[in-house]
């Protein structure tokens, strides 16, 4: 089943409980939260604060999308806001392993995300680590980008070789998603989709969301 994970970057952060609820009745998992630093990335967005508000208000998986400097300093507090899945970027990290053993540690699912420039070997050493890798299609920073599919192959590889050693782990593509590139990315191996302008810029966020919950790889590898 595929997995959709709306990102609420592109929400209304007025009704952002209104939004939320729009994709969890249409049939949504997961809910992507973008965290951004301004220093990672040339942003800013939601913290801990935020995340704290939405988590009584949905049964959503959290899956928080770190886009910090020194995660490590932060991961304790995301995770008493209430995130499910705590994703550092490999970027940032100066002892990735050290620091998903952290998040194991702090009882949340651990997930590793890469820039679009990273190849699958650059995540391969800590998939043992990992319950999900998520690969960028698009520079991190900004919703209503262009798809990378330079990152496809990569995908490939990544679900190859966790299907050889039967790894836990699912793999997330995020960035510039919309029926195309989405067919793209579940063909190459993606099984969870985060998407935002594709969902929340549409006039009918909820049909999207039912239309990606039903898309699947044309061929079942
Ligand atoms: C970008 C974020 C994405 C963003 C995707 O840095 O990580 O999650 O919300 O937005 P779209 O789907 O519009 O490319
Ligand atoms: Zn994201």
């Amino acid at each position: 089943m595929t997995i959709v994970a709306p990102s609420i970057l592109s929400a209304d952060f007025a009704a952002l409980g209104r939004d939320i609820a729009l994709v969890e009745q249409a049939g949504a998992q997961w809910l992507h939260l973008d965290i951004m630093d301004g220093h990672f990335v040339p942003n800013l967005t939601i913290g801990p604060a935020v995340v704290q508000s939405i988590r009584p208000r949905t049964g959503l998986f959290l899956d928080a999308h770190l886009m910090l400097e020194n995660p490590e300093n932060y991961l304790e507090t995301f995770a008493r806001a209430g995130a499910d899945l705590l994703c550092v970027h490999l970027e940032t990290l100066r002892t990735p392993a050290a620091v998903l053993r952290q998040i194991k540690a702090l009882g949340k699912k651990a997930g590793l995300a890469v820039n679009p420039d990273k190849k699958f070997a650059d995540v391969r050493p800590y998939l043992s680590e990992l319950d999900l890798v998520l690969f960028m299609s698009v520079w991190p920073g900004f919703a209503g980008q262009k798809f990378i599919p330079a990152v496809l192959p990569e995908i490939q590889q990544c679900r190859e070789y966790i299907k050889a050693s039967q790894l836990p782990v699912d793999i997330e593509i995020d960035g510039g998603i919309n029926r195309e590139t989405a067919g793209q990315a579940l063909n190459a191996g993606a099984n969870v989709l985060a998407a935002g302008s594709a969902i929340y810029r549409s006039a009918d966020p909820a049909a999207e969301v039912k239309y990606y919950l039903a898309a699947r790889p044309a061929e079942v590898v």
